[in-house]
C-alpha cells in the first residue's frame, strides 16, 4: 500500500530573492524528502507559494514607489524560475493572492467565529496622525528595550532577535514619516488561543519523533501560557474579512498564510480536475510534514494546530522538522547588509547539483552550520568529482574501451565482489531509514560512504591491469561496480536529481529515473546491456573561484 504524504513547505515572502539560507532551512530538505517518497511510489503532495500579503511586501513596495502587486508578481515569477533551475519539485507553488485562498481563509475565519474561537475586542495600536492611519508592527521602529539597538521594529529586534510589541519600543517613530505615533483604540478580532493550551500541550508531549529542539521549544512556548492574539489589521492589502462593516480591515498575514497549505491543496486538486483529491491528504491515513526555518516554529506547532483543532476534521502536523540557521563564511546571513548568496545569481553561474550537495552535506538540522566558498569548492572537487563522478567515469570508460560499451557477464562472484554488493544492500537500506526520519545529512553520508567503498574495491581489484592478463576478472569487477553505481543513482537521486537522470541514461536506461523506483537489485544490470559513452557528471572547479567569490561577497 502506498503511503500518503503531504509536504507543506513554508511560504516565502514575495518581497525579495531566495538565498542559500532559505534553501538550506526549507526548500532543499522538503525537496529531498519529497523526491524520495515519490521514487518509493508513495502518493505525495508538495505545496507552497508566495506569501504575498503582509507588511514585508507593502514596505518594499512603498520604498520602491510601486504597488504591492508589482512586487509580489515580480518575485512570484522569480521564485518559479528558481525552483525550476534548482530542481525544487513542487506539485503546486501558488500565491496567497488568489480568490481560492481568500475563500478558504474566509471559510476558516467564519467557522472559528461561529464556534466562538474568534471573538471581537478592542486593543490599542500605534496611529500616525500625519499619515492618518494605524501602523502595523513593522511600520514602527525604535530602540530595543533589551539590547538598546536603534533600528528595532515593532514586531522584532533584528539585533538580539527578541519578539517585541510596539508598546515595548523606546523612542518609537513612524517608519513612513518619522513622526511619533500615538496609541489609539481600535476594534479587532482575536483568536482564542488560550482555549487550546491544554489540548496542544498534551498533543506535543506525545510527539516523540519530533526533533528535540522543535518539541522542547514548543513545550516551553505552551507552558509559558497561550495568549489570545489579534488576527486582523487596519490595512488595505490582504484578505478581506467575510463580514460587513469591516471593509478597512484585513486578516493578519500569519493567520491567512498558514491556511495556504490547505488552500493550495484545494487549488492543486482543482487544477488536476479531481476537485476532491486534496481530502485524503488532510485526513486519517496521511502524514503531514511541515518544512521551515526555526523562526517559523510556533506558527506551525501552536497557532496553525490551534486553528485546525478549532475548525475540526483536518490532520494536525505529523512532523515539523524545522532547521536551525545556515551562516555564510562564519557570519549570520543578512538581507539588509547583502550578506548572502542569492539563488538566481548562483544559478546564473553554476550548476544546481553541486549547491544541492554542499548544502545537503551541511544542513543545519541540529545546530547552525556554515556555507563557505572554500568548502563549496572542496566538496565539489574532492567529493562530487573525485569520489563519485570519477568512479562513474572510470568504470564507463573502461567498459567502452575494453568491452565495446556492452556490459559483460560477471561469472561466479568472488568474495570481495560479493562483499561490495552486500555493503551496497546495507547502505541502500540505511539511506532509506535516514530519509524516512528526515535525517537528511546522515542519509547523504551513508550514500557517499558507498561511493567510497566502490572506489576502494576498484583500487584493490585494479581492473585496468587485470584486463590485460585475465579479462574475465576485469569483467567481474566492472559489472559489480556498475551494479553499485546503479544503486548510487537511486540513493543519490533525492539529493542530485539532475546527475542521477544523466547517469540513468548513461547506464543504458530510458525514461525518468524517478520511475525506476526506490529499489535496488544487483542483478538489475543485465550482461549484454548497452551502455552510453560517459560524459562527466560534475565539473572540477578552479581554486580561483574561492577568492573571486569571497571578493564578490564583499563588493
Ligand atoms: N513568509 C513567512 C516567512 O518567510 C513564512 C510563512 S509560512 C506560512 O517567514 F505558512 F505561514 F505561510
Ligand atoms: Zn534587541
Amino acid at each position: 500500500m502506498p503511503e500518503r504524504i503531504l509536504a507543506a513547505v513554508a511560504w516565502p515572502y514575495a518581497n525579495g530573492s531566495i538565498h542559500i539560507g532559505h534553501v538550506a532551512g526549507t526548500y532543499l530538505p522538503a525537496d529531498i524528502f519529497t523526491r524520495y517518497h515519490r521514487m518509493k511510489g508513495n502518493k505525495v503532495l508538495m505545496v507552497s507559494g508566495s506569501d504575498a500579503h503582509g507588511t514585508p511586501v507593502t514596505l518594499t513596495a512603498e520604498q520602491q514607489g510601486v504597488g504591492p502587486e508589482d512586487i509580489f508578481n515580480k518575485y512570484q515569477a522569480e521564485f518559479l524560475d528558481s525552483w525550476k533551475r534548482l530542481g525544487i519539485s513542487f506539485d503546486l507553488f501558488t500565491t496567497t493572492h488568489t480568490d481560492n485562498h481568500a475563500k478558504v481563509s474566509q471559510d476558516i475565519f467564519s467557522r472559528l467565529l461561529a464556534r466562538d474561537y474568534i471573538y471581537k475586542d478592542t486593543m490599542v495600536q500605534p496611529y500616525c496622525e500625519n499619515e492618518s492611519r494605524f501602523l502595523a508592527d513593522r511600520y514602527v521602529e525604535g530602540t530595543c528595550p533589551h539590547c538598546a539597538f536603534n533600528g528595532a521594529r515593532g514586531d522584532q529586534c533584528d539585533d538580539c532577535g527578541r519578539t517585541l510589541d510596539p508598546k515595548d519600543l523606546l523612542r518609537m517613530v513612524c517608519r513612513i514619516c518619522g513622526s511619533t505615533p500615538e496609541f489609539r483604540e481600535t476594534e479587532h478580532f482575536f483568536l482564542k488561543l488560550s482555549a487550546f493550551q491544554d489540548q496542544l500541550l498534551e498533543w506535543v508531549r506525545k510527539q516523540d519523533h519530533w526533533r528535540p529542539n522543535v518539541r522542547n521549544f514548543t513545550i516551553g512556548y505552551l507552558e509559558g501560557g497561550l495568549h489570545d492574539r489579534a488576527i486582523t489589521r487596519d490595512i488595505e492589502w490582504g484578505v478581506p474579512l467575510p463580514l460587513d462593516g469591516y471593509e478597512d480591515k484585513r486578516l493578519y498575514v500569519w493567520f491567512e498564510a498558514v491556511i495556504g497549505y490547505l488552500s493550495a491543496s484545494i487549488e492543486w486538486a482543482h487544477n488536476s480536475e479531481t476537485p476532491e483529491a486534496w481530502k485524503p491528504f488532510w485526513e486519517d491515513g496521511s502524514r503531514a510534514y511541515y518544512f521551515m526555518g526555526k523562526d517559523n516554529i510556533p506558527f506551525h506547532t501552536v497557532i496553525w494546530p490551534a486553528m485546525l483543532l478549532g475548525y475540526g476534521g483536518l490532520n494536525l502536523p505529523y512532523d515539523v522538522p524545522a532547521n536551525e540557521y545556515l551562516n555564510l563564511e562564519g557570519f549570520k546571513l543578512s538581507t539588509s547588509r547583502n550578506w548572502a548568496v542569492w539563488l538566481p545569481d548562483y544559478l546564473d553561474r553554476y550548476e544546481p547539483d553541486p549547491l544541492r550537495y554542499v548544502i545537503a552535506a551541511n544542513l543545519p538540522e541540529t545546530s547552525d552550520s556554515d556555507f563557505s566558498w572554500r568548502e563549496y569548492v572542496r566538496r565539489n572537487n574532492d567529493e562530487l568529482v573525485a569520489t563519485y563522478g570519477n568512479l562513474v567515469h572510470r568504470v564507463l570508460s573502461m567498459l567502452n574501451r575494453n568491452f565495446d560499451g556492452i556490459l559483460p557477464d560477471p561469472g561466479e562472484l568472488d568474495g570481495v565482489s560479493k562483499g561490495l554488493l552486500a555493503q551496497a544492500q546495507e547502505r541502500f537500506g540505511e539511506t532509506a531509514t535516514y530519509l524516512e526520519a528526515v535525517r537528511l545529512r546522515l542519509a547523504l553520508q551513508s550514500s557517499m560512504a558507498l561511493a567510497q567503498a566502490a572506489n576502494r574495491y576498484l583500487d584493490q581489484k585494479e581492473p585496468w591491469r587485470a584486463v590485460r592478463r585475465d579479462k574475465s576478472d576485469a569483467a567481474q569487477t566492472l559489472w559489480t561496480t556498475i551494479s553499485v553505481i546503479n544503486c548510487l543513482k537511486t540513493t543519490m537521486y533525492p539529493f542530485l536529481p539532475f546527475s542521477s537522470q544523466k547517469l540513468h541514461c548513461m547506464l543504458g536506461f530510458e525514461g525518468d529515473v524517478e520511475d525506476s523506483g526506490w529499489n535496488w537489485d544487483a542483478n538489475a544490470m543485465k550482461p549484454g546491456q548497452k551502455l552510453q559513452r560517459p560524459a562527466p557528471l560534475f565539473q572540477k572547479l578552479d581554486e580561483d573561484v574561492i577568492a573571486a567569490e569571497e571578493q564578490r561577497l564583499n563588493d
